[in-house]
């Protein structure tokens, strides 16, 4: 049995609950990993900290993981001078391992030592408290009321200040993704997808891939939906979102985003979902009849980002509306039955809206106008040398017009060769440089920019089983987060008051 079978042993015997915090996933187990591998909070777990004092007493420390002991206070409250980590072989003494110590087996240890244990009084204002077996790969989850019966002697205080780099506040959530409608092109890339990459180093990221939003666009056609779904998935891979550092999962995976649709479905009245100007244009652009499921895709929306309570949710500019409706809908509900959601911000990209290469407003693979991320070099070159220029200028002697020619704003957002954009840029207005040599040039630069997204691409297009493998571990643990949401949501609401008691 190794120490986490034990310990479980320990909590059966005494028909305590607890909830298994699965964190073999993590790569070095540390508490960092487990916050980032599992989406909990800082302030959701504990550790148990051994030290030694100068005269070899034993000095346990519990404090949640979001605070630092402060060692001054703990001196005084214990009597030392100094105060150090106690070492493997100390630990050992009393059977522990570090990384496999646990507070369960606290108790046992105070039967046959005198060792004073000091709780971080932040500790009692967590109702659930996660601890762990971090060597083996597990954490546990048990209410904080149960976890302490297994500590016999202790004194509680204000042993512990704010631990900076683990304020909640710091390492915020972000939550974005797409409704799959194809393979993505480079106005997705720099709408979107470029901030999604910068953003998974600092902020602990979630990718949907929004098949229910494709339902509500035609529910007869899941064949061709799931085709749209993967392709959104290996292009989110292919432009650098690392499944190491980002959790990308599939909406429809957690059934539990339909319970909270029906009850926001409630709280939306028909004439404001009417409103909203992203649905408006949608319809208009579009010439829609819209289904119910259309008109209500904001909301869904709204619960896509809300039960992960994401902070920051990277956006194109004709969705701005749609986190506003998400705003009010957290607003409400936290009126209504107290904090539960967080509010939102969109965050739009460096260029909210990209033009076509016909010179249309909008890059959209429905207008045939768009550049794919995975197109091959031919494709690209063939959709380049035909794209939309200056209409006026007919000869290489004509001065052209720069401003508002979508070559040019490709060579803004695409060539990082600025001397050699500001070059064509003047020649152009002089009439001293033909279309070809523009073109020829974004050419070049495109091509190299998508070079290694397509090789991207092509690795996890090589190899279906790894993607899977993303896809599944990416919709598991986001699910969690969910689930967590949802009871505190049913709890909150008191939906289910009625049977609770019963097993249904
Ligand atoms: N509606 C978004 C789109 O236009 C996709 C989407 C669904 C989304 N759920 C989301 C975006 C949540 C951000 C957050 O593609």
């Amino acid at each position: 049995m190794n120490t986490y079978e034990k310990i479980v042993e320990k909590l059966k015997a005494r028909k305590i609950q607890y909830e298994e915090i699965d964190q073999r996933a993590a790569k070095n187990r540390s508490v960092d990993e487990l916050v980032r591998v599992t989406g909990m909070r800082y302030s959701e777990g504990m550790s148990t900290l051994f030290f030694i004092n100068e005269k070899d007493e034993y000095v346990v420390v519990l404090r949640r993981d979001d605070r630092n002991v402060k060692s001054g206070v703990i001196k005084k409250l214990t009597n030392s001078k100094s105060l150090n980590f106690a070492s493997e072989g100390d630990l050992n003494k009393f059977g522990f391992e570090a990384g496999l110590v646990s507070p369960v087996m606290l108790g046992e240890l105070q039967d046959s030592y005198d060792i004073k244990i000091l709780v971080d009084s932040k500790v009692m204002e967590m109702d659930k408290i996660i601890c762990g077996i971090a060597k083996e790969g597990y954490g546990l989850k048990i209410a904080r009321e149960d976890l302490f019966l297994f500590v016999k002697r202790y004194e509680v205080g204000d042993i512990t200040e704010a631990n900076e780099k683990r304020q909640t506040g710091v390492r915020r959530r972000i939550l974005t993704g797409d409704t799959p409608s194809g393979r993505l092109h480079i106005g997705h890339y720099v709408g979107t997808l470029e901030n999604r990459v910068k953003m998974q180093d600092d902020y602990e990221t979630y990718i949907l891939l929004a098949n229910n939003h494709a339902y509500a666009n035609y529910y007869e056609k899941s064949e061709l939906i799931n085709q749209n779904v993967y392709d959104v998935f290996l292009d989110n891979l292919a432009v650098g979102i690392d499944p190491n550092k980002s959790t990308i999962y599939l909406e429809s995976g957690i059934p539990e985003t339909m319970v909270f649709y029906g009850f926001f479905l409630t709280m939306v009245k028909h004439s404001r979902a009417l409103r909203n100007p992203s649905v408006k244009d949608e319809i208009r652009y579009k010439k829609l009849d819209p289904t119910l499921g259309f008109i209500s895709y904001p909301i869904l929306q709204a619960v896509d980002i809300l039960q992960f309570n994401a902070d920051i949710v990277p956006v194109g500019e004709d969705q701005l509306p749609v986190i506003e409706q998400a705003r009010e809908i957290a607003r409400d509900f936290n009126k209504a039955y107290g904090h539960l959601f967080t509010e939102p911000k969109g965050v739009v990209g460096r260029v909210s809206r990209l033009v076509g290469t016909d010179g249309k407003e909008k890059m959209s693979k429905s207008g045939h106008n768009a550049i794919l991320l995975s197109d091959s070099a031919e494709v690209l070159k063939q959709k380049v040398m035909s794209m939309y220029t200056d209409p006026n200028r007919i000869k290489a002697t004509d001065k052209g017009v720069v401003e508002g020619n979508p070559v040019f704003i490709y060579h803004d957002a695409f060539n990082p060769d600025v001397d050699e954009v500001s070059d064509l840029k003047d020649r152009y207005l002089q009439g001293k440089v033909g279309d070809i040599e523009v073109k020829e040039k974004l050419y070049k630069a495109l091509n190299t920019f998508l070079e290694p997204i397509r090789e991207k691409r092509k690795y996890y297009e090589d190899r279906p089983d790894e993607a899977k493998e993303i896809l599944v571990t990416g919709t598991k643990r986001a699910r969690k987060v969910v689930q967590g949401t949802l009871e505190k949501f049913e709890k909150l609401v008191g939906i289910n008051k009625l049977i609770e008691s019963n097993d249904v």
